[in-house]
């Protein structure tokens, strides 16, 4: 479909692949906009039961394309592709199992918080380090963070900075499974395959009940959204974005 998302459909499952291994996977607008656009047609799909994501074997995702990022500071505003592809992920109605082998970061990272089944490779890395950014979390991930591993490791997380391994993060509770490297994506594709197998109707009623209403996250996301945009244009944002830019180069 694309040279950097790869999507199939095969047994039921959706499966999209992020495919930049060159830049760590980092996550463009276009790209969004593919996921998104995936994620909406096996909405709509008798064909599509549930939805896989994963990466490409060592790196899961290093998050957000800081490039575009820093187009964004001096614009003045950020894009809709990944607020649109943070609302399409936070309200699917089919469940969504993740693949993660190496990094997972910023988004790469909060976005888990809406998966349903994690697995994750022992050497996999987890980290939201948004205040060394001079930024703040995203993804709704400010209210499920906490909600999910408690206050105080969810500011480890954003606030410290501080990565979290494989096992760490199946303690914090946001990954389901850690295998070894060469068994995260087929023990990812089977449970998506299993889950696909399963009544739908039954899978879509529970993770309805389970999930409530979600009206909270859409309105949180909007509102992160606004504090990211604001701090987006901090000369601490522009200073650790340019930081990274000067290091590559
Ligand atoms: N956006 C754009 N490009 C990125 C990127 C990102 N988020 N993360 C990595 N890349 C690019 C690098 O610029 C580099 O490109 P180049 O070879 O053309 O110079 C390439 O990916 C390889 O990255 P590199 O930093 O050499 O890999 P590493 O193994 O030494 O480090 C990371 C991996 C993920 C620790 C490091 O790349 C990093 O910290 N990335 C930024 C992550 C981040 O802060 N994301 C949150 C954004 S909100």
């Amino acid at each position: 479909m694309n040279e950097h998302v790869a999507v199939s459909i095969a047994a039921g499952v959706s499966t999209l692949r992020i495919d930049r291994p060159d830049k760590q996977n980092a996550l463009t607008s276009t790209m969004y906009d593919i996921m998104s656009d995936a994620f909406a047609f096996g909405e709509s799909s008798s064909r599509v039961r549930c939805f896989l994501l994963m990466g490409m074997p060592g790196v899961f995702t290093a998050g957000n394309d800081i490039n575009e990022l820093q187009a964004f500071a001096e614009g003045g505003a950020i894009g809709d592709s990944a607020i649109h592809f943070l609302k399409t992920i936070a309200s699917l109605d089919k469940p969504l199992v993740a693949a993660v082998d190496g990094i997972a970061v910023g988004v790469g990272t909060t976005l888990l918080f809406h998966c349903d089944y994690v697995v994750a490779s022992e050497w996999s890395t987890f980290a939201a380090p948004f205040v060394d950014l001079g930024l703040s979390p995203e993804a709704g991930s400010s209210m499920l963070a906490p909600r999910l591993m408690g206050h105080q490791r969810a500011f480890e997380l954003f606030v410290m900075g501080e990565p979290f391994d494989a096992q760490r993060a199946f303690q914090a509770g946001f990954v389901n499974k850690v295998v070894a490297a060469e068994d995260v994506e087929p023990v990812a594709e089977a449970a998506a395959m299993a889950i696909a197998a399963k009544p739908p109707e039954a899978i879509r009623t529970t993770l309805k009940l389970m999930r409530g209403e979600r009206l909270d996250l859409a309105q949180r996301i909007e509102k992160e959204a606004a504090s990211f945009t604001d701090l987006l244009r901090s000369p601490a944002a522009r200073d650790a974005l340019q930081a990274f830019i000067d290091r590559r180069r």
